[in-house]
């Protein structure tokens, strides 16, 4: 077996990773030199085992494989059509690219995520490429220039409903990403696709963030993240606490169908509120990205119920996570005076249409919560008899 480099760095204190290692940098070069495969090598013995494998038998993965690329260049469809490495229903406890053969050595990796089940959409290979190919630039591709002053009241309620807006991308960002490290390597696609997602969130956070400032308004009153927040187990980073992010499926569900379902009614409602050409064409281009959040978050729960290994039990544990879900968002999004009012404002064309406006506002919360259930009921969860989204605003 060929020793690692890791073997030079063995006196190295890893509970002190700021320190210097023990040896001296002469007494490393030494220890590296000493290796027994640095010693073959030296001498004209290359190890050669990837090269000399024969494929699929266990080092090398496979050979010959060809794929052809199609109108947009190569996909990961047509990857995995040449290799024939479609994903089986678990990975392994092993850290690899799916295909590749092992070296002797590799050891095995525990993954906490291991199930085809756990992550898997159906159009999740192709909402990643097409996350690739749809990326804007917030500095660039908003004509920043053609933004038109404003009233000084729509001004200040577009600012809040952004400031409001960009929290809202915190959280997405947050919650999601650390669980990228827990997806076994084998389902690659969930790794790539929540990093295009957070992505994504990072530049909605942005446009919003240089729309406040770009218009002599500013950035307005962040809001309080309580009630329902503090029942549902913590705040918005605690996700270890939190019942609503204590597994995959718990945090896709209220992340993906509950929480962006909720945010692409109110980029929807944003486009109709934009009073600029500018602010409409922003609401159009965060809507295009999040509409793909949603779309994984309900497709991955139409497989989930479809493949889970007990899909009665998975049913019945998501309904009692979409009773606090649904609440815990309907106090974020739909009952906080700065998101309401400002909505309010803008939907009455000024202060002076406040009635009117939020009357308009309680027609959109009834949109989203018509859309939400039947979202989630063509992926097979019927909430229609139980969702704890009162059917109208009390207002
Ligand atoms: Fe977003
Ligand atoms: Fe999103």
């Amino acid at each position: 077996m060929v020793e690692t480099m890791e073997a030079g760095a063995e006196r190295v204190d890893a509970s002190q990773p700021h320190r210097r290692p023990q040896l001296t940098a002469g007494e490393f070069a030494a220890k590296i030199a000493a290796n027994p495969y640095i010693a073959d090598l030296r001498s004209g013995n290359a190890d050669l085992r990837w090269f000399k494998a024969k494929p699929g038998e266990g080092v090398w993965g496979s050979w010959g494989v060809r794929a052809v690329p199609s109108r947009r260049g190569i996909t990961l469809m047509d990857i995995e059509r040449a290799a024939g490495t479609e994903p089986g229903p678990e990975g392994p406890s092993v850290t690899a690219p799916r295909g590749a053969g092992y070296a002797d050595d590799i050891g095995t990796s525990p993954w906490e995520i291991n199930g085809k089940w756990e992550v898997w959409a159906d159009n999740l290979v192709t909402l990643y490429e097409e996350a690739c190919s749809r990326q804007w630039n917030a500095t660039a591709d908003i004509d920043w220039s053609r933004l038109e002053p404003l009233p000084n009241d729509l001004e200040r309620a577009l600012c809040q409903y952004n400031t409001f807006l960009t929290m809202g991308e915190y959280l997405a960002t947050d919650v999601l990403a650390p669980w990228l490290p827990r997806f076994n390597t084998y389902f690659h696609e969930i790794k790539l696709f929540i990093a295009s997602q957070a992505m994504d969130e990072a530049r909605h956070t942005e446009v919003f963030r240089k729309r406040i400032y770009a218009n002599g308004g500013g950035m307005g009153m962040a809001i309080k993240l309580g009630g329902a927040l503090a029942r549902a187990g913590g705040g918005m980073a605690n996700a270890a606490s939190n019942p609503l992010f204590s597994s995959w499926r718990d945090v896709s569900f209220a992340i993906h169908v509950v929480f962006e379902g909720a945010i692409l009614s109110m980029f929807r409602f944003g486009e109709f509120l934009g009073k600029t050409d500018v602010d409409k064409q922003i609401f159009r281009m965060v809507m295009q990205d999040e509409a793909r959040h949603v779309s994984y978050g309900t497709m991955h729960l139409k497989f989930l119920l479809d493949n889970a290994p007990d899909p009665e039990s998975e049913r019945e544990r998501l309904h009692a996570l979409a009773d606090i879900a649904e609440v815990f968002f309907l106090d974020l999004f739909f009952l906080q005076p700065g998101t309401i009012e400002s909505c309010a404002i803008l939907a009455g064309d000024g202060l002076d249409g406040f009635a009117q406006g939020l009357e308009t506002y309680k027609s959109v919360y009834k949109k989203m919560r018509e859309e939400y259930l039947s979202r989630i009921k063509r992926a097979g969860l019927d909430r229609s008899q139980k969702c704890m989204f009162p059917l109208e605003l009390p207002f």
